[in-house]
């Protein structure tokens, strides 16, 4: 398995160019299932989480055409039969999307339980929920999701929490319903509204994305259309918290200052300068870098996909930082891995208090998941002496070129693999 191997100590600076979202990304290309007509996707980022959602399309018998770069059409006619291989499913969290879009197209899906990063329990209870709103009977038998439905009926749906997923499945299912569907207590996270505008593009009638409440009135016939997928608020955000956590200068282009408004001002409290373009912003940090507290909470709140990073730059902050991570039940399993590196952390449940040190310093650590092993790099940059992060392909699930980007900001990180490893010891 591949490693990044850092030196830290460099402040970054240059520009760096953001990538589209993965998570509008694995819904848009999850949503192609609904079209009666190709789809032409741009600005779709080079991840593993797409590599595997393609992967699922074209075993299920769509049609794949890689057009450039980051654009690529997708044909999904050929898809015949509702099932979803289990590997793949396994994978990826986002492989629940396939239960929303199989039952929109076919009334019927039999998807693996999702896998995906492990944060704690993951359950999907509020999606089965919303299916069985709109008329869909579930069983689950030996790992597998199935859906069964005779006909799909606009109805009304009301999470009891706020769920990023649940909210994306109920409007796959809701699109081609008959009537109208109304979801409370809807997520308002900006790849739901992606979602929406890429559906409503293609002859969706959705109104509110973004809102509490969204109003879903089916129509029969989704065409094709050529779609660009939204900048990544997470990405972005990693790279802004990296350029203040090594007290570097750094433009970051092709971004929505708007998605990024929790984690500016949070960035602008413990002293970094923020200035806000249209389409990209600058960050630099000149003083030193002073605690805050932080409690993650649904869009518009502080991301929790945010978190670990921004906990990362608080361990060398001055005094004593706070953060408050509820989303999932367990998201601070990074937390032992930047103990190695010299942090002063410690966890009680869903809260973590972070004493401020002066320095990281480099040591060999394991990412536990996609953001945690985005902050172990962090770490890595801000600590003295060489840092190895192991185990990155969970940060290839998430984050396009990493090590290329961050080497264009002028860090010192390789990518070593075992066989290199291998060679030098022969
Ligand atoms: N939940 C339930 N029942 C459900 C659904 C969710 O109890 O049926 C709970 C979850 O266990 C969790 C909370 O509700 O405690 C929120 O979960 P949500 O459904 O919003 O999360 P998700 O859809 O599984 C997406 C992102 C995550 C991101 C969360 C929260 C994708 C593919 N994943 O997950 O992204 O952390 O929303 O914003 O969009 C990441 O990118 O690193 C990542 C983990």
């Amino acid at each position: 398995m591949d490693k990044f191997v850092i030196t830290g100590g460099i402040p970054l600076h240059g520009s760096v160019v953001i990538s589209g979202a993965k998570n509008a990304a694995v819904a848009i290309v999850a949503a192609t299932i609904l079209a009666d007509e190709p789809c032409v996707l741009e600005n779709v980022p080079e991840i593993s989480d797409i590599s595997i959602s393609l992967r699922i399309l074209y075993e299920m018998g769509a049609s794949i055409k890689i057009l450039g770069k980051n654009t690529i059409r997708i044909d999904t006619r050929g898809i015949s039969d509702p099932v979803v291989p289990y590997d793949l499913a396994r994978s990826m969290r986002a492989s629940s999307y396939f239960l929303g879009t199989l039952l929109g197209r076919f009334h019927k899906a039999d998807v693996p339980m999702p896998g995906g990063c492990d944060l704690g329990d993951r359950p999907i209870d509020q999606h089965l929920k919303a299916f069985n709103s709109l008329g869909a009977e579930h069983t689950i038998d030996g790992g597998i999701v199935s859906l069964r439905a005779d006909s799909l009926i606009g109805s009304q749906i009301y999470f009891d929490i706020n769920t990023v997923g649940g909210t994306i499945n109920a409007i796959f299912a809701a699109v081609k319903a008959q009537g109208l569907t109304v979801i409370e207590n809807a997520a308002k996270e900006p790849h739901i509204v992606d979602l929406a505008n890429f559906l409503n593009s293609m002859g969706a009638d959705i109104m509110g994305a973004g809102t509490d409440v969204i109003k879903i009135r089916g129509v029969n016939r989704l065409k094709g259309v050529t779609y660009a997928i939204i900048p990544d608020q997470i990405e972005a955000g990693t790279y802004m918290v990296a350029a203040a956590a090594t007290h570097g200068d750094v433009w970051i282009n092709n971004i929505i200052p708007k998605h990024l408004e929790s984690i500016t001002a949070k960035l602008r409290k413990v002293g970094a300068t923020v200035e806000e373009y249209d389409e990209c912003l600058h960050i630099y940090t000149s003083g030193p870098l002073v605690k805050t507290s932080l409690k993650t909470l649904p869009h518009p709140g502080f991301p929790t996909d945010m978190q670990p990073q921004f906990s990362t730059l608080l361990t060398t902050a001055e005094g004593t930082s706070v953060v408050t991570d509820d989303i999932f039940d367990n998201r601070f399993r990074y937390v032992s891995e930047l103990r190695r590196m010299g942090a002063d952390i410690t966890v009680e449940g869903t809260t973590a208090v972070i004493q401020g040190v002066r320095k990281l310093k480099g040591a060999t650590v394991r990412a536990t998941d996609l953001r945690a092993g985005a902050a172990l790099v962090i770490a890595g940059m801000m600590a003295s002496g060489v840092t190895t992060v192991e185990n990155i392909f969970h940060i290839e699930r998430g984050y396009e070129n990493i090590d290329d980007k961050l080497k264009g900001l002028g860090a010192d990180i390789k990518r070593v693999s075992d066989y290199e490893n291998a060679r030098k010891i022969v």
